[in-house]
């Protein structure tokens, strides 16, 4: 951690440009908004399993305190009542019941398990990486983004991995959850029924910022899907490279590096361009176009001073003019 910065969580959590916001509101006090098509299922098997849990809890303390007061002790010279040693009718419809429950909610909690595992042929396919702490979403036309774009009413089908440590993808709203694992492909698939925006987060602790590994879910209209991927699939068409990389900032890199000068888990972008930065082992390095190229490819070589050498690589993640919209945009903080 950088000594300047002893609570760069906090930090992060005073800048909202990193965390998403939800919408549509709703839910229960039990669930948030239902969003998808496997929503419906999900809850009835959740509500089930509650109702039942309610009614034996009520049943079992109720029977146990009416027998506490029918049967306690009167008097110190009184003897128990002689025990009943069985009751067969008694004892099968104890088993017999709780046994046909759990039956029924295993076979509810299966089937809708492998539903979700299993899309339909015609799903949209979306590549779903998990890297410590983000996640990134590659598009069947090469988009690579770290928002998960859908149109509303189509089932699409989301293909899971991970660059480092297990992480687990998680929607509320659509009630999908699968484990994003190093060295394997999971799958899982979802159709969105409302337009509107949700919140991914990750569901299995990764390190340090697991916390911060959110992401927005937007749910489109029909049509705005097609045109929100065309518009982001070519952000240089109508911007110019330094509104560019003022964009791949806000997603990419404002979790750990602000712009106004202040310390978090990685250096400040402003104030560096053309000036000498001390380095950890002691040397010193100008921040120039090739500097900065390096630190996001091979973000291990040259770490500054009082920082720990903790991020990862953006090789095959940020595209070669990606990167050039990143240094004009560094360029353009010290105007
Ligand atoms: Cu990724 Cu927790």
């Amino acid at each position: 951690m950088n000594p300047i910065a002893p609570l760069p969580l906090l930090a992060q959590a005073a800048s909202p440009t990193t965390w998403p916001t939800v919408s549509p509101g709703g839910g229960t006090a039990w669930m948030p908004p239902a969003a998808s098509t496997a929503a419906h299922h999900a809850d009835f098997v959740f509500y089930f399993i509650y109702w039942v849990a309610v009614f034996f809890f009520v049943l079992i303390v109720a029977l146990m305190a009416y027998f506490a007061i029918r049967y306690r002790r009167r008097a110190a010279h009184e003897r128990a009542p002689g025990a009943a040693t069985h009751n067969t009718a008694l004892e099968i419809t104890w088993s017999a019941i709780p046994l046909a429950l759990v039956i029924v909610m295993f076979y509810l909690g299966y089937r809708g398990f492998l539903d979700m595992v299993n899309p339909p042929a015609d799903a949209l396919p979306i590549l779903v990486t998990g890297q410590k702490w983000v996640w990134s979403f590659t598009y069947p036309n090469g988009h690579s983004d770290t928002e998960l774009h859908v149109p509303v009413d189509r089932p699409v089908q989301l293909t899971l991995w991970s660059s480092d440590v297990i992480h687990s993808f998680y929607v509320p709203a659509f009630r999908i959850k699968r484990d994003a694992v190093p060295g394997r492909y999971n799958k899982i698939w979802f159709e969105a029924t409302k337009p509107g925006e949700y919140l991914a987060l990750c569901a299995e602790y990764c390190g340090t910022q697991h916390s911060d590994m959110l992401a927005r879910v937007v749910v489109h209209e029909p049509g705005g899907y097609e045109s929100w991927l065309s518009e982001a699939s070519d952000p240089f068409r109508t911007r110019s490279y330094a509104e560019v990389g003022r964009l791949i900032h806000q997603k990419r890199c404002a979790g750990c590096h602000s712009v106004d000068g202040s310390a978090n888990i990685g250096p400040t972008f402003k104030g560096i361009w053309n000036h000498q930065v001390a380095l950890r082992d002691g040397t010193s390095v100008l921040v120039d176009e090739n500097y900065i190229r390096e630190s996001i490819l091979y973000p291990q070589k040259q770490i500054v001073k009082g920082y720990d050498p903790v991020m990862p690589t953006f090789q095959g993640q940020l595209k070669d003019r990606e990167i050039l919209a990143l240094i004009e945009y560094i360029k353009e903080l010290e105007k």
